[in-house]
């Protein structure tokens, strides 16, 4: 297990776009691991590879809906409806803002395995999809909040 230190915004890794993942390795499963640790150390529900400063286009995400989602390559291929709410993220430590996204979104990815699935995700899980899937296109949710960024207590984030 090993905790990475997460970049913040202002870090220009965090504007880049990521590169897709070749092939499953050795060193990208130990990523995949550590990427989790990271999360959960930080009381995260989702990270993408930038914001441990890794430009490889690889998400994780544990909504706690019982799965630990791996998303390499993800392409999003069908949004549906809208919903508007609080959105935070690691990367912006203490902040939090309103943002829409879609109500519904289906992404093809691949796994760990590098198997190619593809998963549906409503409501929170749709939003942690589309907030961890911009990462890896260089973007931020403040380039889209409504109004003004609040402060959270880290008891709330
Ligand atoms: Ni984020």
């Amino acid at each position: 297990m090993a905790i990475r230190s997460i970049r913040t915004i202002g870090d220009e890794v965090l504007k880049m776009e990521c590169k897709p993942v070749k092939d499953m390795t050795e060193h990208t499963a130990q990523l995949i691991d550590d990427m989790f640790d990271t999360m959960y150390e930080a009381g995260g529900v989702g990270l993408a590879a930038p914001q441990i400063g890794i430009r490889k286009q690889i998400v994780v995400i544990d909504v706690e809906d019982g799965n630990q989602y791996v998303l390499i390559n993800p392409v999003i291929l069908e949004m549906e409806g809208s919903q508007t709410g609080p959105e935070g993220c690691l990367s912006v430590p203490g902040k939090s803002g309103v943002v829409t996204r879609p109500e519904r979104v289906k992404v093809k990815a691949l796994d760990r395995d590098m198997k190619e699935y593809e998963l549906v995700g409503e409501g929170f899980l749709a939003r942690a999809i589309c907030h961890e899937c911009d990462h890896l296109h260089g973007h931020l949710y403040v380039e889209i909040v409504e109004g003004p960024l609040e402060d959270v207590t880290a008891e709330e984030e």
